[in-house]
């Protein structure tokens, strides 16, 4: 099994209903490659009309933004791993440095997280990714070795085929600022290698990891190029129909 080349839009807070679906509708009418997974992380509240709009023959998966660590209980406005999975959603982000920094959630909510998405049911796209200041103190790699040992690091091997890996280094997101296709795979190698000492070669190269910040039209093909980069993450450029046309088409 080899593994996928992944071309995924995170919606975040934005679209109505109606222009997620006409989104959703430019996607599945443009011609692509079958073989890319196009994954789209939208909005809870668009899941629902999402699913009956997207025939499940255009291959488009869609994914929920966050979930909460619990099964049920008295958590007012939290959506539980099992609500989506109910819903037949496929996947769930979990570790998006939005929700690190604006909901404080840390490495041990987020292996919390992964825990119950992954009982019940749920593949999961699992992000990290350094600030600034870390890259620049050449930290890098090493902060992100330690987002995945206390988080993701707990699943075992046959879990890890319910994995995503999302690599998005902070500056990167949304500032137009993109990582360079040889950092992102000196990274996504370190990553890989992790996966692999922890894991073996087997998981180390079915496991798909994307890299997110800032990727557009014009980029895509040469970071979607390197080894171990296999696909993307995307935010701002998946609101951009055509453009995310193109990207899926990057590989
Ligand atoms: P961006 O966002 O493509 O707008 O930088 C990426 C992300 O946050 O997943």
């Amino acid at each position: 099994m080899a593994r996928k080349n992944v071309a995924a839009g995170n919606w975040k807070m934005n679209t109505t209903i109606s222009q997620g679906i006409e989104l959703a509708q430019t996607l599945t009418s443009a011609e692509r490659d079958k073989n890319t997974l196009v994954i789209l992380a939208v909005p809870f509240t668009h899941i629902f009309p999402l699913q009956k709009k997207i025939k499940a023959s255009s291959k488009i998966q869609l994914a929920a933004q966050n979930c909460h660590h619990k099964t049920s209980g008295a958590y007012t406005g939290e959506i539980s791993p099992a609500m989506l999975a109910d819903m037949k959603v496929p996947y769930v982000v979990l570790g998006h440095s939005e929700r690190r920094e604006y909901n404080h959630e840390d490495n041990a909510l987020l292996a919390a997280k992964l825990r119950a998405a992954l009982d019940a049911g749920l593949k999961v796209i699992f992000c990290c990714g350094e600030a600034l200041e870390i890259r620049k103190a050449g930290k890098h790699v090493g902060h992100v070795k330690t987002q995945l040992i206390e988080s993701l690091f707990q699943l075992d091997a046959q879990e890890m085929k319910s994995i995503i890996i999302a690599y998005e280094p902070i500056w990167a997101i949304g500032t137009g600022e993109t990582a360079s296709p040889a950092q992102a795979q000196e990274m996504h190698a370190a990553i890989r290698n992790m996966l692999q000492k922890k894991y073996g070669k087997r998981v180390a190269d079915n496991t798909s990891i994307l890299y997110g910040g800032s990727v557009n039209g014009g980029n895509a093909k040469e970071l979607f190029s390197q080894a171990d980069v296999d696909g993307g993450l995307v935010g701002g450029a998946s609101l951009k129909g055509q453009e995310f046309v193109q990207i899926i088409n990057a590989f």
